[in-house]
């Protein structure tokens, strides 16, 4: 991502401000694992979205005051420290950030209190995210007293605390052709793991196996992380939504499902497929996988702009339960069926959600209660599932089947453009790629 792009998302949103304002966007910071070990560092999604700094603990601080005219950024970072940087990695130091990251000013991260006062000081409004980063409210609440028990040495506080969310929130739901760029390639190389994924699979072998799979060809490609914990569900395991043990034994016969879509400068992918771990599907297996990809297909003629997500749901609920009677897993008439809900025993979440830096992207998905209009540039999935209990109340062959096909879309001017629509998910597809392997099953 340029320079150029964060200073026009820096600059849309000192615009949108209330005049007089300034915005206090702080950076992740690390969280243990265990002791003296950090989870891998993940850059907090508003603060890359506005300058793309790859530091924890650092502020990104934006004033509109009338005497900056074209709006103030400033950065705090960690200084430069040789031993710090021996122990624990390279570090820009202010002097390199203020270069390499076009920022007007660059102080130390020990300054911060100090220096915030005085940059606060004389704005009406603070625009902040309180609640998302409890160390930054604590900062922020503790600079404010400051600043209002500070009347005598003539600073004022801010009178306005005013949350940036729902304004950054709806500048990051409209991707630019740059974001979009990235998440195409984030998704291709999604795509290829779930192809490696399929051709790799064979009855013995573990959960885990596939996931390793997956992983290298998202590292092989230049994707460090995963943008979520990969799930790959075996047989029952699929029914579990959130499954992410991915520690059973695949068996022959029974459906994989994974998903799992790689990191790339932040952005997310997210794409499930479901397969017959040694490559064929079982003829019950086959009858509930075509029902869920017609009703993704359908639902995918319903996303371009002025349509809403709702109409894509119900097309596909539709789909879900006329096919759900079709095969006697459920019984009565299909109004009735989609009026009680009975499909949810079987498709018990949503259709799908924005995708972006966050995998479960910001956006509200109402207006003033009304399902909101697609607009060109959103990024959603579309995610439909059956995932028939072992203990549900059904004949035996569809016990334990749990299916999801998930894809990601951009929505364009004319309707829509799927980013991961190279991932194989037709039956006749999956069964001709994964016998391009061989196969001990
Ligand atoms: N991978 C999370 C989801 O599909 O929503
Ligand atoms: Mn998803
Ligand atoms: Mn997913």
């Amino acid at each position: 991502m340029s320079n150029t792009e964060f200073s026009s998302r820096r600059n849309q949103l000192l615009q949108s401000m209330q005049a007089n304002s300034i915005c206090l966007i702080p950076a992740a910071d690390l969280v243990t694992r265990s002791r003296d070990t950090e989870y891998s560092f993940r850059q907090d999604s508003y603060f890359q979205y506005l300058c793309g700094f790859p530091e924890p603990q650092a502020w990104l601080v934006l004033s509109n005051r009338a005497d900056f005219p074209n709006g103030l950024s400033v950065l705090f970072c960690l200084n430069k420290d040789p031993v710090a940087e021996i122990w624990h990695g390279r570090r820009y130091g202010p002097k390199q950030a203020k270069q390499d990251f076009q920022m007007d000013m660059t102080y130390v991260l020990d300054d911060l209190e100090e220096k915030l006062i005085e940059l606060i000081d004389g704005h009406d409004n603070l625009y902040f995210a309180q609640g998302h980063n409890s160390a930054a409210d604590e900062i922020v609440f503790s600079i404010m007293q400051s600043l209002r028990q500070a009347p005598k040495q003539s600073k004022l506080a801010p009178n306005n605390t005013l949350d940036v969310r729902s304004m950054l929130d709806e500048m990051r739901l409209i991707k630019s052709d740059a974001e979009i760029n990235i998440m195409r390639q984030a998704a291709n190389i999604s795509v290829d793991a779930h192809k490696r994924a399929m051709q790799f699979s064979k009855a013995g072998i573990n959960e885990y196996h596939l996931e390793a799979e997956i992983h290298h060809e998202f590292a092989m490609q230049g994707a460090k992380n995963p943008a979520y914990g990969t799930i790959v569900g075996g047989g029952n395991n699929a029914c579990i939504l959130h499954y992410t043990e991915n520690n059973q034994v695949l068996n022959a016969g029974e459906l994989v499902l994974i998903d799992a879509g790689c990191e790339l400068q932040g952005y997310a992918a997210d794409i499930t497929r479901t397969f017959p771990v040694s490559g064929q599907f079982s003829e019950a297996q086959a009858a509930l996988y075509q029902l869920v990809l017609d009703a993704q297909l359908a639902a995918f003629e319903w996303i371009k702009p002025e349509n809403t997500i709702k109409q894509a749901t119900d097309v596909a609920v539709k789909t879900i339960t006329q096919g759900l009677l079709d095969l006697g897993i459920l019984q009565g008439k299909l109004e009735e069926n989609i009026e009680q809900q009975t499909y949810r025993q079987y498709f018990m979440h949503g259709l799908g959600h924005w995708l972006g830096l966050d995998v479960h992207d910001v956006g509200i998905y109402k207006i003033e209660g009304q399902d909101r209009p697609l607009k060109a540039g959103m990024v959603l999935t579309i995610e439909p599932g059956i995932y028939i209990s072992p203990e549900a109340n059904v004949e035996e062959k569809w016990k334990g089947i749990g299916i999801r096909i998930e894809d990601n879309l951009v929505v364009t001017k004319s309707g829509y453009e799927n980013l991961t629509h190279g991932a194989p998910k037709t039956i006749s597809h999956i069964e001709t790629l994964m016998q391009t392997t061989l196969k001990d099953s």
